[in-house]
């Protein structure tokens, strides 16, 4: 299957704000990898994925629209996506599939695609088929059963946190570590952010991609590098952004997605400071740090 037509990018996202380092673009195999693992590719299906905090759920539908044609149809009654959402209201399906078609139409001429393909994205957001019944509310990306996520894709789009206890830097960072937890190794972990100036320095980058982006292991995760492409196709399929206030048209040519891809616990070096603080806990525990300081 080739790139359809009406898949190509003609937005390109503005340039990263500020001083952030966001490390490498995702280069070939890892894009390639990363697009059959999304969308799947010629015979390869794509890999099950978990959609945490969907706001009105285009997303989820603009995704399913594209992961059935790259598929030629052969993809599962849902599609391989299991959508989640917090604190926010599910929608009918109906009015999210509607929402979506709606927007094929406003993003479409915004990243200036020609009618004729803003027709065809419409069109083929408006067959994809209501598996609504799979979409799960009230799921917090910070406390998931295992069998959720293992040997899965998670994919939290556009993070941002709903409490004043937690930065959305916090909420971020806890997500991985969280993530960590429940993932198999290899497992794949997107975090879809904006990189406009209003919202990048809140994510606080530097946490989750370390100084040398790329090259250390954080939180259990080694950062792959970053894919703008994906999520244009996404948005030319009707993804409306939704935030806590209406800001979708101010970001939509920001977008941009991060990589990331669990690693071995071996090589991973918050983890044995964790295991070094517990066996320093365990020491005081059974008093044998005394001990050994009063040892001559
Ligand atoms: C800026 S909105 C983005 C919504 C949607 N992902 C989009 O891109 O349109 C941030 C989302 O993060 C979600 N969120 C915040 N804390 C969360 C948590 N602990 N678990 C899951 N979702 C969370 C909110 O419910 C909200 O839907």
């Amino acid at each position: 299957i080739s790139e359809p037509d009406n898949m190509a990018t003609r937005a390109s996202p503005e340039s990263h704000e500020g001083d952030i380092d966001l490390g490498p673009e995702l280069k070939p195999p890892e894009a390639q990898r990363f697009k059959n693992d999304i969308l799947g590719g010629v015979g390869v299906a794509p890999k099950p994925i978990v959609l945490f905090g969907e706001g009105n759920f285009t997303f989820t539908i603009a995704l399913a629209s594209i992961r059935d044609d790259w598929s030629s149809g052969k993809i599962s009654p849902d599609y391989g996506i299991k959508a989640t959402c917090w604190h926010v209201e599910r929608p009918e399906f109906a009015d999210a599939r509607k929402e979506a078609e709606e927007y094929c139409i406003v993003n479409g001429e915004k990243m200036g695609l020609s009618t004729k393909d803003i027709r065809i994205n419409t069109t083929k957001v408006s067959k994809v088929c209501n598996f609504s019944d799979t979409w799960q509310d009230g799921v917090t990306a910070l406390k998931v059963a295992k069998d959720l996520v293992a040997g899965k894709v998670v994919w939290f789009q556009c993070p941002w946190s709903d409490t004043s206890s937690r930065t959305t830097a916090v909420l971020i960072q806890c997500f991985m570590k969280h993530m960590a937890k429940k993932q198999d190794i290899d497992n794949i972990l997107v975090i879809g952010i904006s990189t406009h100036e209003d919202y990048i320095e809140k994510y606080k980058l530097e946490n989750i991609l370390g100084e040398r982006p790329g090259e250390t292991v954080i939180y259990g995760y080694k950062y792959l590098g970053y894919d703008k492409n994906i999520i244009k196709l996404i948005l030319q399929r009707g993804y409306k952004h939704v935030g806590y206030k209406e800001m979708h048209e101010k970001i939509i040519a920001t977008h941009l997605t991060l990589v990331f891809r669990r690693e071995d616990d071996v090589s991973d070096p918050t983890k044995i400071m964790d295991r070094l603080e517990g066996l320093d806990k365990k020491m005081d525990g059974l008093g044998l740090k005394e001990k050994a300081k009063a040892k001559p």
